[in-house]
């Protein structure tokens, strides 16, 4: 690891309810992530990769544990300074996409800026960069289903990069994507996470993608593990 860590866990912890039965899916989980670092994420269906993310993007809470991002402990934050910290500095790209159906590609991609508050010119600008990273600058007038699967992803993504947020969550970005086009998917992804330093945190079920990133975590029966240290 470099320097200060961006990112940090201490025995997280949580459980679901089912009837009168409680599920444990969070064990006592410890993570630090350092500024730059590529995490895959790895784990068996079920195995609460999902809910670790939704945890670190402050989306959900958990019932044991803290978590810190750049330094602030998310969860004893009120609902609105949530609510800008995951804003400003995270992005996320899911598996079906989640792209506005009645917005333009550019009007997608462009949102994070709008609700962050940047001027109309310079949204204009950061959006046809961005656009242009994901091979798709000359595609900002359509609508997402005019789009194949591919490209939507490819839109989600530069929607997850645009306000350049310190961390970015990829929740199994391919799972809805025919295998060479999520390899495609996931190379830029990737690529361009390395190539603007951002911190990124990926979901996959591909060794393949795994060994591409700096380290290797696996979730399994609530604990994490990690599988030594891989180098790109
Ligand atoms: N809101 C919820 N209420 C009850 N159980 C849930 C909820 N969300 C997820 N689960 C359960 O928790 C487990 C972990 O889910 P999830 O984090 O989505 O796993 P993964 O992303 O690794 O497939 C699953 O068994 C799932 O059914
Ligand atoms: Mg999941």
């Amino acid at each position: 690891m470099n320097n200060k860590p961006l990112l940090v866990v201490e025995q997280l912890s949580h459980s679901y309810r089912e009837g009168r039965e409680t599920r444990p899916i969070l064990n006592g989980i410890d993570l630090q992530i350092a500024e730059h670092e590529c995490i895959a994420l790895l784990g068996r269906s079920g195995s609460g990769k999902s809910t670790l993310l939704n945890m670190l993007a402050g989306i959900d809470t958990p019932q044991g544990g803290s978590i810190r991002v750049m330094g602030q402990e998310i969860h004893k934050l009120s609902e609105r300074e949530r609510t800008l910290l995951r804003r400003r500095h995270i992005g996320f790209v899911y598996q079906f996409f989640n792209l506005i159906p009645t917005l333009t590609i550019a009007e997608n991609v462009g949102l994070p800026l709008e609700l962050n508050g940047y001027p109309e010119a310079e949204i204009s600008r950061l959006v046809g960069f961005i656009l242009s990273d994901v091979g798709l600058g000359n595609r900002w007038a359509a609508f997402p289903d005019q789009l194949s699967g591919g490209e939507q992803q490819r839109v989600a993504i530069a929607r997850a990069l645009v306000h350049n947020p310190a961390i970015v969550l990829a929740d199994e970005p391919t799972g809805n994507l025919d295998e060479e086009t999520g390899k495609h998917i996931l190379g830029m992804l990737l690529g361009l996470s390395k190539q603007l330093r951002r911190t990124l945190i990926i979901v996959t079920h591909s060794l393949e993608v795994a060994q591409r990133a700096d380290r290797i975590l696996t979730l399994n029966y609530g604990r994490l593990s990690e599988q030594g240290e891989l180098h790109w």
